[in-house]
């Protein structure tokens, strides 16, 4: 070690030193401004401050001991700061959570009295920038008008239609999400929707925007260009990837309003930032979904499941799952061809209001032949805080609020195009992986598997698109058109 190197690290064994000679004499103190201040300042400012989502700010020793209790409190069950997956075998990026330690000291600061300290111990008040985060974005769109929501009543899902272009041989790497009124905007979702059935939307809404249910109308953006949520740090696509914009479409804005007291305006602004650096591997979502969904009034452990399996290899950068109010818990694993299994997320404690897309740290190398399996359950009892009828009522799939959904996405590259023969190749490959009974044709069951769904009718319609002499079943050639289409060649 370089004597400079020593030289800098000497504060700090001293003040090691220091905190050990008072551990001797018994536990130390807990002060706010020493220990508990850089917690909240690091976990929490970014939502309670003034002006941001949260009811109230944490950024003064007052604000935080006149509620020490209730964080506490909400710190140790994790329902704050609000990030709803586990820790789990693959790590995400910006995990939004306390450690252990953290939340005993949190508790212990509450437990003995809310002391506030030596002055010279708290950390200079955090400062949030202003203006673009990622630069000046290429381009700029905004809400074509201010919304107003009334002072009161139920939560809004209201959708805005942006009309963007994005120039021939530019690609995006990122959506710069600025809230117009930190206050009203819970949360929101991008997708893309075809110019003429926007249109239509706005025409049976008000016009200028429309209500949907809770589940976002469209194609939904993939990876973390899908959502924004309180907090998040806007960022480029990883490893230069780019999505390209899909021509004739608009974007569609879905924001979760939730009413604050009084009317306010919103008008939300997006910074779009573009490359023409064609991307090495073009951006895919993989979507796993069940639409057979019937729970009965009262039935408090529902489940649903759904499986896919990789018909080639294929590296996942991260997870936006999905569901509505009753949902309680999802998990996703894969299962690897030499059944290693790994956990891909696990959420036991579902919160609509606290979605969110999950990006892993670094992105996963799943080989061709694992299998996805995502199971979702519902709570449809009256216990349960979150259900919107009282008494609970019948609750099938659909896109209203009082309907479910079992809804999950892996944003994936696709490698593709490929030369004819590389895609026959693989398309071989890919068809062994399905035909279970090696009758060299593909059945219902057996193409299940292949589009991530459990509904015989909404598999029978997709095989319609490529089975050309009408069987129901894919042969060999027809799969090849199939798995161009779906296996991220
Ligand atoms: C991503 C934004 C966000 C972060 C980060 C966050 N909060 Fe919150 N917090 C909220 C919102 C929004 C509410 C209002 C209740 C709700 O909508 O769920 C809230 C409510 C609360 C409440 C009151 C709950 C009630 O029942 O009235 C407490 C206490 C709290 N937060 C503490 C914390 C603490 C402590 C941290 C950091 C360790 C933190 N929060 C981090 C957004 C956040």
């Amino acid at each position: 070690m370089g004597l400079r190197k020593l030289a800098a690290m000497l504060p700090v064994l001293a003040v090691a030193w220091h905190s050990a000679s008072v551990q001797a004499e018994g536990p130390r103190e807990v002060t706010f401004n020493r220990e508990i201040a850089p917690i909240l300042f690091r976990n929490c400012a970014t939502c309670h401050r003034p002006g941001e989502v949260a009811p109230f700010s944490l950024l003064t020793y007052r604000d935080a001991a006149r509620r020490s209790g209730q964080i506490a409190e909400l710190t140790s069950s994790r329902e704050m700061p609000p990030w709803k997956a586990e820790h789990g075998a693959v790590p995400f990026a910006d995990e939004r959570r306390l450690s252990d330690g953290e939340i005993a000291l949190i508790r212990r600061w509450s437990e003995t009295g809310a002391v506030e300290g030596d002055p010279a111990d708290l950390p200079q008040t955090p400062r949030f920038a202003t203006g673009w985060r990622l630069g000046e974005p290429d381009m700029i769109v905004r809400m074509p008008e201010p919304y107003t929501l009334a002072a009161s009543g139920p939560d809004e899902y209201r959708c805005f239609v942006l009309p963007i272009q994005v120039p021939e041989g530019k690609y995006i790497t990122s959506i710069e999400y600025r809230p117009g009124n930190r206050r009203v905007v819970h949360h929101a979702v991008f997708t893309s929707m075809p110019h003429k059935m926007a249109a239509a939307k706005l025409a049976s809404g008000d016009g200028k925007s429309f209500l949907s249910g809770l589940a976002p109308p469209g194609q939904i953006l993939s990876g973390q260009l899908s959502i924004w949520t309180p907090g998040m740090e806007p960022s480029l696509l990883p490893d230069d990837l780019a999505a390209r914009w899909p021509s004739n479409t608009d974007l569609v804005l879905q924001l979760h309003l939730h009413p604050s007291g009084k009317p306010e305006v919103e008008q939300s602004t997006l910074g779009i930032h573009l490359t023409d650096r064609k991307p090495r591997a073009g951006l895919k979502i993989i979507v796993l979904f069940n639409s057979q969904i019937d729970i009965p009034p009262g039935r408090a452990d529902d489940e649903v499941r759904a499986s896919k399996m990789l018909l080639s290899d294929t590296d996942i950068y991260g997870i936006f799952p999905h569901m509505h109010l009753i949902g309680r818990t999802i998990r996703a694993e894969a299962t690897l061809p030499d059944s290693t299994r790994i956990p891909l997320i696990s959420i036991t404690d579902w919160d609509f209001n606290w979605q969110n897309y999950y990006r892993y740290a670094s992105p996963l190398h799943l080989p061709a032949g694992t299998k996805l399996d995502v199971r979702w359950t519902y709570d449809n009892s009256a216990a349960n805080p979150a259900n919107p009828s009282h008494p609970p009522r019948r609750v099938t799939y659909g896109e209203q609020t009082t309907d479910e959904m079992a809804f999950l996405v892996f944003d994936a590259i696709s490698t593709g195009p490929l030369p004819p023969e590389e895609l026959a190749r693989r398309s071989a490959i890919a068809m062994g992986l399905l035909d279970r009974d090696h009758d060299g044709l593909l059945d219902i069951q057996e193409l299940a598997l292949a589009f991530g769904r459990t509904n015989p009718a909404d598999i029978k319609k997709r095989i319609a698109l490529y089975d050309r002499d009408g069987d129901l079943k894919l042969n060999a050639q027809e799969f090849v058109e199939t798995f161009k289409a779906i296996g991220l060649h």
